[in-house]
């Protein structure tokens, strides 16, 4: 199987883990480390609004709390069939730990649709080197 239809298979699996009883909107992603490794992980919503979490956030925790810092390729998916990007916040927290050509696999319920580079859905990225 190719790698992206594998990340959106372990995307699509996280999204059942989904906490997302306020918006009704079920988002799963998996993240490809430089490893080699599959990180997946769901939103993950608060009763407190702004306390809830993206599923690309667990997902990249994941990979993180495994010691691991770099995202070589992201599948994002909605469980609401049409295809999503990634929040903004999410694309800051994928330019942490990607690279300008990182592959972000945009998913709807029949696999990979579409696939972008980090660089595409966030020109010029605020980085550690601004710093
Ligand atoms: N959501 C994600 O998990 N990832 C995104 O990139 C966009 C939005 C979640 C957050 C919230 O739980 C729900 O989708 C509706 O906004």
């Amino acid at each position: 199987m190719i790698m992206k239809d594998q990340l959106f298979k372990a995307a699509n699996a996280a999204m059942e883990f989904s906490h997302s009883p306020y918006s009704q909107f079920p988002v799963g992603a998996a993240v490809l480390s430089e490893a080699g490794n599959i990180y997946s992980g769901c939103n993950i919503e608060n009763a407190s609004f702004p306390e809830g979490n993206c599923a690309e956030t667990t997902a990249i925790s994941h990979m993180v709390m495994a010691g691991e810092h770099r995202i070589l390729e992201i599948a994002i998916v909605a469980a609401k069939k049409t295809m999503i990007t990634p929040c903004g916040g999410c694309r800051q927290r994928i330019a942490e730990f990607g690279k300008p050509d990182t592959l972000v696999h945009l998913c709807d319920e029949n696999g990979p649709k579409e696939t972008m580079r980090l660089e595409e859905l966030l020109p010029k990225a605020f980085g550690p080197e601004a710093l």
